[in-house]
Formats: structure tokens, C-alpha cells, sequence
């Protein structure tokens, strides 16, 4: 691998489960790192946290309020030295639900979370990335975010929308020395995505993947230095196909065998699918 950032302080946020959490977990076996795990829920932080081989904090915010990467920037600040070598933006979420049933309001709460938030808090921390050179951002995506089904198009649009800002800030930060990388998972059993649906049946079982290997992607597109993964890998073909092969792709999403990869979200209400 060709390393472009060092271990320092990185800090995951949606740390308290899934994913994130698989991440937290990760880097803490890298030497020299310092953790800062940020989420909603202060409880499961701590716990991760103490349970760590590593020196790590904890902040619980909203990442959608107004104050937040103000509050996470004052964290850094206090605890930290305003040092940041790794900034893993990885919190999100999914509802489910068409558009004429979920509307406006709900591409609005995914922007929100999973665009919005990212970009506000990137803002906020880009000058400490760049003051800590070498650094990374690792942007957590989805393979939704190059191949869009029916009920996930809010979901999908938000990550859609993280994609084309991410590639710009590769491009932008080259030459600052802050590596941005992309990871696209597909399927992976978290809280968030359950994927049940797909775990109960022998057919599509093979398809969900597991956070910890989310984990060791986020880590490769980080100080790793690679500018984005598929995990897993052959989930690519998916978004190859949606620009080779359009017509071929809309009739496959729109026709049975979508429907046999359809599976809930822990979002409730309309519950999300496709990672
Ligand atoms: N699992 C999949 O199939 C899959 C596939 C593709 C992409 N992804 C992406 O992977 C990322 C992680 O998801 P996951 O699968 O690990 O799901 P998860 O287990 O539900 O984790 C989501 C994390 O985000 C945090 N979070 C949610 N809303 C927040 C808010 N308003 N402010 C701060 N933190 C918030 C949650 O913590 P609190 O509730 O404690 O705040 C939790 O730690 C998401 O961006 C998701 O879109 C997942």
C-alpha cells in the first residue's frame, strides 16, 4: 500500500455502531493513533472508547444541528491540540419510500444527514487537515450512490450528491497534501441496514457483507492513499453497467430480480434499503 497520511488524531464520526464503529476499532490497532468518536448516542461512545487499545474521546452531537462542526471543531481544540490527521465521515442513514409517499421532506432529512452534514463539517475541519499534512478524508458513499432502485431515491440521491462533491475535493486537495479517498459499500449488516430480508434467503445471503471489512477499505482510501473501493469489490459491475449498459441496467432494477434484492433499513417508518 502507498501510504500517504500518518496515524494522528482521526476522528469517525457515526462511531457508535456499524460501520463506523468497525472502523474505530480498525484504525485503534494502528500505532500513534488518537480517536475522537462522535454520534448522537454518548453511551455506546463510551463504551467503545474504553474498550479500545488507544487513547480515544468522545463528543455526542446531532451532526445535523445548526452548531455541530462548531462543537466539533471546540472538541478538537480542547482535547486534541486542533490536530487532525484522519477525518472519516461515515454517519448516515436511510428511510425508505417512493417518492410520492415520502416527498420533499423526505430527500430533505437525507441531504440533511448525508450530504449537508458532511460537507458543513469538512468546512469546519479542512483547515486543521491541511495545518496536519499529510492527512485524509475517507467519505463514506454507497454503491446507491451509481445505481439507483425504486423507494431509495432520496437515499440515493444524497449519495449521488456525496459522490460528485467528493471526486471535486480529490481533485481540489491534491496538491495541499490532503488525500480524500471513497469508500462504496454495498450490502453490509449494520443496525441502520439490517438487511434481514437478504440474510434469511439462500439466494441473496452471499451479497451482505460485514462492517469490518468496510473498516479495512476505509482504512486503504485513508492513510492508505487509494481514491475509492467498492466493498465488496465486484459490486463495480453494478455501476460499470449503469454507464455501458443503460437500457440493460433499468430493465434489471425496475423488473423481479431487483425485487429479490430488496430488504429493510432500521429507519422505521418507510425503513430503507440498498446500502
Ligand atoms: N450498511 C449498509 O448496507 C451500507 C451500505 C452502503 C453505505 N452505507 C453507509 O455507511 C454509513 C454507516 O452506516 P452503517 O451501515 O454503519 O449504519 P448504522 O449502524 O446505522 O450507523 C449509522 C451511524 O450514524 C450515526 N448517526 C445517525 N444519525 C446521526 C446524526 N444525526 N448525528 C450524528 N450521528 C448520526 C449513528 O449513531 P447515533 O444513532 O448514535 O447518532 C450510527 O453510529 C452510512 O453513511 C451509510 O449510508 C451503509
Amino acid at each position: 500500500m502507498d501510504y500517504v497520511a500518518r496515524m494522528g488524531v482521526a476522528l469517525v464520526t457515526g462511531a457508535s455502531t456499524g460501520i463506523g464503529r468497525a472502523t474505530a476499532i480498525r484504525l485503534a490497532r494502528e500505532p500513534g493513533t488518537e480517536l475522537v468518536l462522535v454520534a448522537r448516542r454518548e453511551e455506546l461512545l463510551r463504551e467503545l472508547a474504553e474498550s479500545l487499545p488507544c487513547p480515544a474521546t468522545v463528543l455526542a452531537v446531532d451532526l445535523t444541528e445548526a452548531d455541530a462542526p462548531q462543537k466539533v471543531r471546540a472538541h478538537l481544540d480542547a482535547d486534541h491540540g486542533g490536530g487532525l490527521h484522519l477525518l472519516v465521515n461515515n454517519a448516515g442513514a436511510a428511510w425508505r419510500g417512493s417518492f410520492a409517499d415520502g416527498g420533499h421532506a423526505n430527500v430533505k432529512r437525507h441531504m440533511e444527514l448525508n450530504f449537508d452534514a458532511v460537507v458543513r463539517l469538512t468546512e469546519e475541519l479542512l483547515p486543521l487537515l491541511r495545518k496536519s499534512t499529510p492527512s485524509a478524508i475517507v467519505n463514506v458513499a454507497s454503491t446507491a450512490g451509481r445505481v439507483s432502485r425504486a423507494r431509495t431515491g432520496a437515499y440515493s440521491a444524497s449519495k449521488f450528491a456525496l459522490i460528485g462533491w467528493t471526486d471535486a475535493l480529490y481533485s481540489e486537495e491534491k496538491a495541499t497534501g490532503v488525500h480524500v479517498g471513497m469508500v462504496l459499500p454495498g450490502f453490509v449488516e449494520t443496525e441502520g441496514f439490517p438487511a434481514t430480508e437478504l440474510r434469511q434467503k439462500a439466494l441473496t445471503r452471499w451479497v451482505v457483507s460485514q462492517p469490518e471489512k468496510v473498516a479495512e477499505a476505509i482504512y486503504e482510501c485513508g492513510p492508505g492513499g487509494k481514491a475509492e473501493r467498492y466493498v465488496p469489490r465486484p459490486y463495480a459491475l453494478a455501476a460499470v453497467a449503469r454507464i455501458v449498459m443503460p437500457g440493460l441496467t433499468r430493465r434489471v432494477l425496475s423488473g423481479g430480480a431487483a425485487t429479490s434484492l430488496t430488504t429493510s433499513t432500521g429507519g422505521g417508518d418507510q425503513g430503507p434499503a440498498s446500502g
